[in-house]
């Protein structure tokens, strides 16, 4: 939800804050705007509705020079998306800039007492009433006006702003919103991500809630929102710039398509010791402890909902333990029932998502013990959390998640076994035949991906049509859900994703012939209840598109069209059949003439409720 960049140095800070706003582009595009500090402090600031592209005609004739500046790439919360909401802000005098990640809560109260006193607005937004208290509050230090402007704000943000009067200076602070300082050679960095800076330098400081940071030619300092000093450990973080880039690829999306079987070998690196016994080096648990545990709740959001969805089936299984998944809007609002019995697990791409960010301060305020599966390094949910299990998918930039799902359910995958084996509830032969099989799982993933010919020509067959149905069993359930959502973010077709014993108490009345249906039956302990449902399509006239088990010769007879994964255990085919989905859904969406990488409306990382 809006990315924010930050830039002092010796450089054109122009260009280094644009070429940080694209890559935090997948935070929010529907307008941008950045505000260049001369050595004399004269603030030039460009506002542009639309995404990126129109910035960068804009700044053509956008004639500075200066090496001091703030920039924000935007999705609008309040306010429309319009020049005039977009950052950066400013005071009535113009002689502050600010940028803004978050949600000032108490701006309605706030606007009022500053117009009261004469402010006068210019926007709709929250963020403006702190460009106008640090005016009141400004004299020669903007850090300790930023600090004092702050202590009357509500609600969370990542801010960055500079004054007139202090040219050679930017301070910036944060709450609840991620914000990374970076160390170059004599030029800092401010971002709401690494990948802002990544090219410049991979030394950051992920800053810590209520921390103020300001920047001037000699250095940086921390404090606290009282002024005093804090120490924040400066870390090397190892992402790769390749992996920021579109390295080749039309989209970010297809990029990180095709990194699944590198992304799900990294998460598996060193997770077995030399006896195969699966660590989850972070959790620590005892087996007295995991026998102790009565249940697991599982908290997410979207695409990460759904790898807990398959968690479930999972965890049961082999940890045989009973779970509930919890979409983490639902899951935070209500009388919650968690003890310090549960076992909580949030899953999230970004560590920052709001509601499941709320679900995990609210479940260990019950005293239940919270592990976070999270992508991002740093991020808020590892710092709240007992433990981290990291999915080391490297940055995903398409709004639509892909590897980080893949990666995710490597996570549960292994959690449910560790948990099983401390538990004594997985057999040693079921075990030990999945920990064979995740060995060569990355290499399967690549064999499905060098079918994307064959999904291109589903693609073109099914590509106007304007409803899908998505329908799955077992594991094959959340694979539907997640087929789904995949099509409808991307290319804005409706589609539903359903347990496909369901249909017929709904979603059958739907089905005509202008209603494909895609099947997930894969060769499993539901197979044949798949094959009555896909029976029961078909007799309602539509057409069946199957994701199947290669060397099933039955399915090619009552289906349109199958696309083939590689033979694999019953709970690892979603690691298979789910990228021939993505890639469905990819190829409908270009064939639809949308941007994948930026779908309408939507945003990576959501960090409002
Ligand atoms: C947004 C993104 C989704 C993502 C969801 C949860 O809706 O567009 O791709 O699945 O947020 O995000 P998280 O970072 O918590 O996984």
């Amino acid at each position: 939800m809006c990315g924010i960049v930050g830039y002092l140095g010796k450089r054109n800070a122009k260009e280094v804050l644009f070429e940080g706003l694209r890559r935090l582009e997948y935070r929010g595009y529907d307008s941008a705007g950045l505000c260049v500090v001369s050595p004399s402090g004269e603030l030039s600031v460009v506002r542009v509705v639309g995404n990126l592209d129109a910035m960068e005609k804009t700044l053509e004739s956008f004639d500075t020079h200066g090496t001091v500046g703030i920039g924000h790439t935007r999705w609008a919360t309040h306010g429309a998306p319009s020049k005039e909401n977009a950052h950066p802000h400013t005071d009535c005098k113009g002689e502050i800039a600010i940028v803004h990640n978050g949600i000032i809560e108490n701006f309605v109260q706030l606007k009022a007492e500053l117009e009261e006193r004469g402010h006068v607005f210019s926007s709709e937004t929250d963020t403006e009433v702190l460009a106008h208290l640090i005016e009141e509050n400004y004299s020669e230090d903007l850090g300790e006006a930023l600090r004092k402007s702050l202590e009357r704000v509500e609600g969370s943000f990542a801010v960055a702003t500079v004054h007139k009067d202090s040219p050679g200076t930017i301070a910036a602070a944060r709450r609840d919103s991620p914000l990374v300082l970076g160390f170059g050679d004599g030029e800092w960095f401010l971002a709401s991500s690494v990948p802002a800076f990544l090219p410049s330098t991979r030394k950051v400081v992920f800053l810590e809630h209520n921390d103020v940071v300001v920047i001037d030619s000699t250095g940086c300092s921390i404090t606290d929102l009282d002024g005093a000093e804090v120490r924040r450990e400066v870390v090397e973080v190892d992402w790769s710039l390749d992996s920021a880039e579109k390295g080749g690829y039309k989209d970010f999306m297809l990029k990180e398509i095709y990194e699944q079987p590198q992304a799900v070998a990294e998460t598996l690196r060193d997770k077995f010791d030399n006896k195969k016994e699966v660590i989850v080096e972070d959790l620590r648990m005892t087996r007295e402890e995991a026998l102790e545990l009565r249940r697991i709740v599982v908290v997410a959001c979207g695409t990460s909902y759904h790898a807990g969805l398959l968690g479930k089936y999972l965890f049961e299984r082999w940890a045989a333990l009973p779970v509930e998944v919890e979409i983490a809007s639902e899951f935070r609002y209500r009388n919650l029932v968690v003890t310090s019995d549960d076992l909580v697990v949030a899953i999230s791409q970004s560590g920052e998502t709001a509601d499941t960010l709320a679900g995990i301060r609210e479940a260990r305020r019950l005293g239940a013990c919270v592990v976070a599966v999270v992508n991002v390094v740093g991020s808020q949910m590892t710092r709240e959390s007992d433990g981290i299990i990291y999915t080391h998918a490297g940055p995903e930039i398409g709004v639509a998640a892909t590897k980080t799902f893949t990666t995710q359910i490597v996570c549960m995958i292994l959690l449910s076994l560790y948990l099983g084996r401390l538990r004594g509830t997985v057999t040693d032969a079921e075990y030990h035949a999945i920990v064979d099989e995740l060995e060569v799982i990355p290499k399967k993933m690549e064999k499905v991906l060098g079918s994307s010919g064959e999904v291109s020509k589903c693609a073109e067959k099914y590509y106007k049509c304007d409803d899908f149905l998505f329908l799955g069993r077992g594991v094959g359930y959340p694979i539907a859900m997640e087929g789904a959502l995949k099509l409808k973010e991307i290319s804005y077709i409706h589609a539903e994703g359903y347990p496909a014993g369901e249909m017929k108490h709904g979603p059958i009345a739907l089905l005509d012939a202008d209603v494909p249906v895609v099947a997930i039956a894969t060769m499993d302990s539901v197979y044949d209840k798949m094959i009555n449902n896909i029976e029961e399509v078909k007799a309602r006239g539509a057409p069946v598109l199957a994701i199947a088990s290669e060397g099933d010769g039955e399915i090619v007879k009552i289906c349109n069209d199958v696309l083939w994964v590689p033979e694999t255990n019953e709970m690892l085919y979603p690691l298979l059949t789910v990228i021939h989905l993505q890639q469905l859904a990819y190829q409908v969406a270009k064939k639809r003439g949308c941007n994948v990488d930026q779908p309408r409306n939507l945003a990576k990382t959501v960090t409002v409720e």
